[in-house]
């Protein structure tokens, strides 16, 4: 994508008819033990819709970033299970999820959903920005300023994940 296609890049706050292309998103990006099913991103919708950006290219979602709010320090995994956990009043957002459509990964749809995010969080009064992440990706998040604090108890999908947070 050259630098012009990403200026035409549009972030915005998601409606409730981008679900059902998120939950498309989310399916090819995670496999199916990890990724969230239509319901749960609907559900998480209706919970907190505020928190979920997309990004639209010629009319078209190519990514989207999600979390709910909580007090705990660290993302755990009971969060992932239901809505009633969160706190909207939280001091910490969480990202659940980040997805770009495979056709247009690694050319800073990410970056921009992950900045706009953290303006977000700031601006709404949040502490920190907690997630976990595979090995690979910590590099990845730590360019935004992300530290990772070590191995998470989570056995989200079965896989080994590290805690991220951001201080904001
Ligand atoms: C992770 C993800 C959201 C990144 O989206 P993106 O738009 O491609 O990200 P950006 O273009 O902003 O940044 C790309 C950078 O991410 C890192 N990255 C992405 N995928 C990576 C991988 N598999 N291994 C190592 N680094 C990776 C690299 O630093 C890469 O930079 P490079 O292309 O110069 O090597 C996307 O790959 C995705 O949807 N993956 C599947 C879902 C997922 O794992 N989400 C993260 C959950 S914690």
């Amino acid at each position: 994508m050259s630098e012009d296609m990403l200026n035409q890049i549009k972030i915005r706050p998601a409606t409730a008819q981008d679900i059902g292309r998120i939950a498309e998103i989310e399916s090819v990006c995670f496999p199916a033990a990890e990724a969230a099913s239509l319901e749960t991103l609907t559900e998480r919708f209706e919970a907190f819709p505020q928190n979920f950006l997309v990004a639209e290219l010629g009319g078209r979602l190519i990514g989207f970033i999600n979390g709910s709010a909580t007090s705990s320090p660290v993302l755990y995994d009971d969060l992932f299970h239901g809505t009633s956990l969160h706190e909207p009043q939280g001091p910490n957002l969480t990202v659940f999820g980040i997805d770009v459509d495979p056709a247009f990964q690694r050319r800073g749809v990410a970056a921009e959903l992950i900045r706009q995010y953290i303006d977000k969080a700031t601006q709404d009064g949040r502490k920190t920005i907690i997630l976990t992440c595979k090995e690979h990706l910590i590099h990845y998040y730590a360019s935004f300023g992300f530290t990772s604090s070590g191995l998470s108890d989570s056995t989200h999908g079965g896989a080994v994940w590290y805690d991220m947070t951001l201080l904001l």
